[in-house]
């Protein structure tokens, strides 16, 4: 636990799921209150214990961790979750920087799960409030159609849009797909600077053809590359590619959620990219952009009950 007791503390307690200890602690100074990391034993036989190591009783215990490689963390969670409730918790929340299983939603395929829609059931029944960063929202308007818990979204736009302003001269803000559009137009927007989206086809996991529709070559502007995840890096090396085949200058990438699977962020620069960088939702080394104030401020919001819609556009 936090021995710091030189501040005044609060009730609150953050809790950090395997592997964020650093995002629990950064919160919790923030936060002026405890935390703790969550203890975890994996029998031989595979199954998990889970332990809270301080007091939890009349404490708003939030849960902290990103949920890249879900499956594993997630068990771990809601048995936390549940454990916290059982010791008198006063609610459980979960702040997610990185909200997992929200791009499977619907079936495009005949038989398959709506993924997005399990796994916000799954985590509402046993959280009273969930704080995230950009969830791709694509079919789903909010995180209020699936979650009907409290839930705050947060935006990483006003902080990217302010990165670029200081870093990048005349930029022109591409989006790889129509998906983009919503956050693009929104940094766009924040930065001053003209934007545009590209067409993605996706055909597999790493098999992704993008297309330039009506071809303006923007003399004099530096291309960003945004997207709200790069996981295999597909996405972004078939927009370099066709920034490429028009002509355009190599460009710089962007992402919110640094998934990069095995060599992505490799290939990217093996493709000529000038520059990658990301937001600080999932610890990686092209991390250039803290979003942990705004997550705090959100956690603060959602603990009292009055989360607002998005808190850094505010
Ligand atoms: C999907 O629609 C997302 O916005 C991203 O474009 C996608 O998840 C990126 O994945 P990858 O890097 O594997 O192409």
């Amino acid at each position: 636990m936090n021995p710091d007791t030189a501040v005044e503390r609060t009730g609150m307690l953050i809790v950090a799921l395997p592997g964020a200890a650093q995002l629990a602690a950064r919160l919790a100074r923030l936060l002026r209150c405890d935390w703790s990391e969550l203890w975890l034993h994996r029998f031989p036989d595979g199954e998990t214990l889970v332990r809270i190591d301080a007091p939890v009783k009349g404490r708003c215990v939030v849960l902290a961790g990103s949920l890249h490689r879900p499956d594993d963390k997630t068990l771990p969670l809601l048995f936390a979750a549940d454990a916290a409730r059982d010791l008198g918790a006063s609610q459980v929340g979960l702040v997610a920087p990185y909200l997992a299983y929200m791009r499977q939603d619907r079936r495009f395929n005949e038989g398959e799960a709506i993924t997005s829609r399990s796994y916000a059931r799954l985590l509402s029944s046993s959280l009273d409030f969930l704080v995230t960063v950009d969830p791709h929202l694509h079919r789903w308007q909010s995180l209020g159609e699936i979650y009907p818990i409290r839930t705050q979204a947060i935006a990483a736009a006003p902080l990217i849009a302010r990165w670029l302003r200081s870093h990048v001269d005349n930029p022109l803000v591409i989006g790889p797909d129509q998906e983009s559009g919503q956050w693009v137009a929104e940094v766009a927007r924040l930065a001053g600077a003209p934007w545009t989206v590209l067409t993605k086809t996706r055909r597999g996991d790493r098999d992704v053809r993008v297309t330039l529709a009506g071809h303006e070559p923007w003399p004099g502007r530096t291309p960003v590359l945004l997207d709200d995840i790069i996981s295999t890096g597909a996405t972004l090396l078939a927009a370099t590619a066709a920034l490429k085949k028009a002509g355009m200058a190599p460009p710089l990438c962007i992402g919110v959620h640094a998934l990069f699977d095995a060599d992505a962020l490799q290939q990217l620069r093996d493709a000529g990219v000038t520059r990658v960088l990301t937001c600080d939702t999932i610890p990686h080394a092209s991390n250039a952009i803290r979003l942990t104030p705004l997550l705090a401020r959100a956690v603060r919001a959602a603990a009292s009950g009055t989360p607002r819609v998005n808190t850094a556009l505010t």
